[in-house]
């Protein structure tokens, strides 16, 4: 069921201390109550995970991983599996990131097979995607979009879109400071929910989450959530803070 989902990304950010500090503040401001009906949700670097999901055994926040490897096992030096998150209580990847797509080369294809390795392990997906400044100023925006579910998510059924939450970041706003107008942001959901009911049914593109991503702050979260289409954030360089993360978990 689509829910109310306020998601950090820390990327390559916090060492082991720094992420203990930061689980901290936020568990000091989110409590079952006040946060009733929303998701909270965190994604350190892969080292510390673990301390992570035991410092939020108790608390409402969830774990995500940032990224995984599409296969079971094998020589895949510097990689880590599906079984590997599982086994120490990651229930959550994010998959698709702009910045897996443009620094590291993921393909929607390979995006494809991520994403069946993570289901199959029992993960649920946030699936990043999102057109770049240039499909957008020659207006391929939505055609880019369609393509990036398409070729990744489109191969799924009905029933494994219960695990899948997308997260819309256009690539010209992540970390630059530029968002998307709240218009652009609810124009585009709205246009994903009309594909994902044109592939499968309303049902189904009512019930997905979709997060917008890009330069999400304080300032402007709560004019994005307030989008009737938005169901939550990714969050970048405003999830690093306790006080900006917790004021943007307040605003949805
Ligand atoms: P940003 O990053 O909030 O720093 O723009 C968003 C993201 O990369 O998910």
């Amino acid at each position: 069921m689509r829910k109310n989902i306020v998601a950090g990304n820390w990327k390559m950010n916090k060492n082991l201390k720094e992420a203990k500090d930061l689980i901290k503040g936020i568990k000091k401001g989110v409590s079952s109550k006040k946060s009733k009906g929303k998701r909270v949700i965190v994604a350190p670097s892969f080292v510390n995970l673990n301390s992570a999901v035991k410092r939020t055994e108790k608390s409402i926040i969830e774990v995500a991983a940032q990224n995984m490897h599409e296969a079971k096992s094998g020589a895949f030096t510097g990689e880590v599996s599906a079984d590997m998150l599982s086994e120490i209580g990651i229930e959550i990847v994010i998959l698709g990131h702009s910045e897996r797509r443009s620094i590291f080369a993921e393909s929607n294809e390979l995006l494809a097979k991520k994403v069946d390795t993570a289901l199959a392990n029992n993960l649920e997906v946030i699936f990043c995607f999102g057109e770049s400044l240039e499909d957008r100023k020659s207006e391929k925006h939505f055609e880019v979009v369609e393509t990036q579910l398409r070729e990744s998510l489109f191969h799924l059924l009905k029933e494994n879109f219960s695990n899948i939450i997308l997260a819309y970041e256009p690539v010209w706003a992540i970390g630059t400071g530029e968002t998307a107008s709240p218009e652009q942001a609810q124009e585009m959901h709205a246009f994903i929910r009309q594909v994902l009911e044109k592939e499968y049914n309303k049902e189904l593109a009512d019930s997905v989450s979709i997060l917008y991503g890009g330069s999400v702050k304080p300032a402007n979260a709560e004019e994005i959530f307030s989008k009737p289409d938005v169901d939550g954030g990714l969050i970048g360089g405003a999830s690093l803070k306790p006080k900006d993360f917790l004021a943007i978990v307040e605003a949805i």
